[in-house]
């Protein structure tokens, strides 16, 4: 088949191969390794699966993941992730804009935040019964951030339902923010007036912040930002502010000191 006409948000850069995005992975509450959770995660049951929206919002709502993907069609978009380790990958996620999802439920004027929590189920996710990190897995975004046309949900990856591994049933993507805000296994979205508490950053205060926004400028205090490992590549590679997204979000922090706020 002749491959789609590439969109206004996908970079054209190789796709990571199935095998290694299916089988490298983050995903704590499956295990440490990076080959853990496609191993651990294999039974793991996404359906039925309830989003439940509240907080500071006119129509706070529990939510089936399969209404969400009826109101809002999944479309493709081939993304950059780059993780706070150094490596990266090329992904082609299959989701929908965040955006879409706010609007639908109506923020009220006092929410500045959205705050994700995901699943708590230490008897389905046994990483959990583990404290290698506080319980459950929490991110949060500033509204504009999350209504940024790049934030997606994702469902699927390369045109298949997201694998468990990957986040099923539904993920935060967020392409110019290091891999860890890409909150896996979403079960909770609540507006909110204050900046939520997000998990590295209550795990490791020194060495990740709120806004965790890609930048070879500011080193983890452990190692270098500057270059990162594309998987399946031998050299390394420099790796561009906000993950090569600059034109698209720079703008959202101009006037902030993007060392401070790290
Ligand atoms: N989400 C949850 N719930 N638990 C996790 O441990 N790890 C994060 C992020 N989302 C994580 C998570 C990290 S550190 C990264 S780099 C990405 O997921 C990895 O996504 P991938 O396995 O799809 O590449």
């Amino acid at each position: 088949a002749r491959p789609r006409p590439l969109g206004p948000y996908d970079t054209s850069e190789p796709i990571t191969p199935w095998r290694d995005a299916t089988t490298y992975n983050n995903y704590y509450e499956f295990g440490l390794g990076k080959d853990d959770p496609a191993r651990e995660a294999a039974d793991f049951r996404t359906r039925p699966w309830t989003v439940v929206v509240d907080g500071l919002v006119r129509r706070p709502q529990r939510i089936d993941v399969d209404t969400l993907t009826r109101w809002f069609p999944p479309e493709e978009r081939i993304y950059r992730m780059r993780c706070v380790e150094a490596w990266s990958m090329v992904m082609p996620w299959s989701g929908f804009e965040l955006g879409a999802l706010i609007r639908r439920v109506e923020p009220l004027s006092t929410a500045r935040y959205v705050a994700f929590t995901a699943l708590h189920d230490p008897e389905r996710m046994p990483g959990q019964l583990s404290d290698v990190l506080p319980w459950p897995y929490v991110e949060g975004l500033r509204l504009d951030e999350a209504l940024h046309p790049l934030t997606l949900l994702a469902t699927g990856l390369q045109g298949r339902p997201l694998p468990n591994q990957n986040g099923a049933p539904l993920r935060l993507v967020v392409p110019w923010k290091y891999g860890f805000k890409s909150i896996k296994a979403v079960a909770r979205i609540t507006f909110t007036r204050e900046m939520p508490p997000t998990t590295w950053s209550l795990a490791a205060p020194d060495e990740y912040g709120f806004y965790a926004n890609v930048n070879p400028a500011v080193d983890h205090p452990r190692w270098s930002q500057a270059t990162e490992r594309r998987i399946g590549d031998f050299a390394r590679r420099p790796t561009l502010p906000f993950n090569g997204y600059a034109d698209q979000v720079a703008s959202l922090y101009a006037g902030m000191d993007l060392r401070r706020n790290f």
